[in-house]
């Protein structure tokens, strides 16, 4: 079988830092890490086994935070994500990245974030054959209620999205804890978006049950579901989810690290395909995860036979619902 041509649609920036990066930055910054030694920061930054709940699932992230520092680190960051993802034989990634996250803790302007991603996205694809867009994910959970300090509303994040729309911005996204935050909260930033034609995913259906894809789906008007694998509770949902062509971004090993599902076994990607809903394979957190796309592509095969006619269909699932024509694939 050829090898078949990566679309990654869900892909956290953050979660896609090189472990020796984060050494790197931080040990050129003097900011504390338990080791430098990249193996070993990777060890420590790798969820190995499945953890209690998707908040035990982003504890890697309170370390990674400490090597966004400046607008060069980011850049520097967003040019390797793209690297890797293209060494991997990807060839339409969408980065998504929390601007606020990254911004906080060391205090980096907002649209430092944003320019060092486009620079070094920019850069990339400039020496690469490889298409790299971003979605920018506010996350539920960081508000300015919660982080006690000025901090962007969810308003403000989405507008700060459909400024970029020109710089490679092609969608907005609602990422972190899901119990709690229900996607409801969040209409008026996504209105905005959709009003600006940026597309809509949501992270729904991981930790949450499948009310919240259906209300992601209804009051969000996301076209695309971070997850979603807990749909499989509810037919309704299924049925929901399959009739109006709602693409999910599910990402096995990730599902599997943060119980959205049981066990790999009970992973319904099988199940949902078969049905007709449209599928699609993706990486989440390489770095969180420690995987590559294309280990989630053999994983399928592995586990659930997907033939290599089905990886075709799985792909131009993904072709379909990228929120920018993968042109040349
Ligand atoms: N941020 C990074 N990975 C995530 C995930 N799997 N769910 C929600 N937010 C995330
Ligand atoms: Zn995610």
């Amino acid at each position: 079988m050829t090898a078949p041509q990566g679309i990654d649609l869900h892909r956290h920036l953050e979660g896609a830092v090189r472990p020796a990066t984060v050494a790197d930055i931080c040990r050129a910054h003097r900011i504390e890490l338990p080791t430098y030694d990249p193996d070993e920061l990777a060890e420590l930054l790798t969820v190995r086994k499945p953890v209690a709940d998707l908040a035990g699932f982003l504890v890697p992230f309170r370390t990674i935070k400490l090597c966004f520092v400046n607008k060069e680190a980011v850049a520097r960051i967003a040019y390797e994500a793209v690297e890797d993802a293209f060494a991997d034989n990807v060839q339409y990634v969408e980065l998504r990245f929390s601007p606020e996250f990254m911004a906080f803790y060391h205090k980096v302007p907002l649209t430092d974030v944003m320019d060092g991603i486009v620079q070094g996205v920019d850069l990339a694809v400039g020496r690469m054959p490889v298409t790299a867009k971003l979605v920018v994910s506010i996350s539920r959970d960081l508000n300015p209620d919660t982080m006690q300090m000025p901090w962007p509303s969810p308003v403000e994040l989405a507008r700060l999205a459909v400024e970029y729309a020109d710089r490679g911005v092609v969608g907005l996204d609602l990422a972190g804890k899901e119990n709690g935050y229900p996607p409801a909260l969040f209409a008026e930033p996504f209105r905005i978006a959709r009003d600006a034609g940026l597309g809509i995913t949501v992270h729904a259906g991981e930790d949450a049950g499948p009310e919240s894809v259906r209300e992601a789906v209804e009051h969000l008007g996301a076209t695309r579901i971070g997850h979603g694998v807990r749909i499989v509770s509810d037919p309704e949902v299924v049925a929901l989810v399959r009739d109006l062509g709602v693409t999910l971004e599910t990402c096995p090993t990730s599902n599997v690290l943060t119980r959205a599902v049981e066990s790999l076994a009970a992973h319904p990607v099988r199940t949902l395909f078969d049905i007709g809903v449209r599928v699609t394979v993706n990486s989440d957190d390489p770095t969180v995860c420690g995987i590559k796309l294309s280990d989630e592509y053999a994983l399928v095969v592995r586990e659930f036979g997907f033939t290599p006619d089905e990886l075709r269909t799985l792909i131009r699932n993904a072709e379909e619902a990228a929120f920018a024509l993968p042109h040349s694939l």
